[in-house]
């Protein structure tokens, strides 16, 4: 790799492994990861501890520190993850990520983190499609029902309703950039997905 600045965003449904790899793929090219899904979390966690309704939230939301670190949150300076990934935060994902001002106040904060970081990998839903339109290369994962819920035993075939929701939400759906490079995931390990995106980043010809 040069030093010229590389954004990679990986998009994608739950548990085709985007975490996974992209966190892998960024240690591979020693840029930092964010996983924008955790800014999701932290705003359905905020719902969840002050019982504020979506009308309110990006208010409420605005009001807190916010952090990203891996896949933890930091609310307020405190550091959350477990919290982050109860059924009670992911039953009201549908509804938080659907709300098109809380999206605007998180499209904030993610762009201000990637121009911070300078080269990185991103991982979310809407990456390519509309927080980083120009944003190279571009990948969208998939991968077969059965194998994505056996890969999140605990929120088991509730997992396909949150992706049924991401795709069909009017604000920033779930759907492939006209550019992205789809892989599915179903029958490859972490390895192999990593190995494919670093040929294409590595390729020659490009920038
Ligand atoms: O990636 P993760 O499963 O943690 O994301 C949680 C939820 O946050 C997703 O189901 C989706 O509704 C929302 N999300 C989003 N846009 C992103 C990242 C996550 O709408 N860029």
């Amino acid at each position: 790799m040069d030093n010229q600045q590389l954004v990679v965003a990986v998009d994608g449904q739950a548990g085709a492994g985007k975490s996974s790899v992209s966190r892998r793929l960024a240690g591979e090219l020693g840029v930092p990861f964010l996983n924008t899904g955790v800014f999701f979390r932290l705003a359905a966690l905020i719902m969840a501890r002050t019982g504020c309704t979506v009308d309110g939230l990006a208010v409420e939301f605005a009001a807190h520190e916010i952090g990203v670190d891996g896949d933890s949150g930091i609310l307020d300076g405190v550091r959350v993850e477990e919290e982050l990934r109860s059924l009670s935060v992911a039953g009201l994902l549908p509804k938080v990520a659907a709300d098109p001002q809380l999206r605007a106040a998180i499209l904030v904060l993610e762009r201000r983190w990637v121009a911070a970081a300078g080269s990185a990998v991103v991982e979310g839903r809407d990456i390519g499609t509309v927080v980083l339109p120009d944003a190279w290369p571009k990948f969208y994962l998939v991968a077969r029902d059965d194998v994505r819920v056996s890969r999140r035993p605990e929120e088991g075939r509730k997992l396909l309703a949150r992706d049924r929701h991401d795709m069909e939400r009017e604000a920033a759906p779930l759907q492939a950039a006209e550019d992205a490079i789809v892989i599915d995931t179903s029958d490859m390990g972490v390895r192999e997905v990593v190995k494919r995106m670093l040929l294409v980043i590595e390729a020659p010809g490009r920038g």
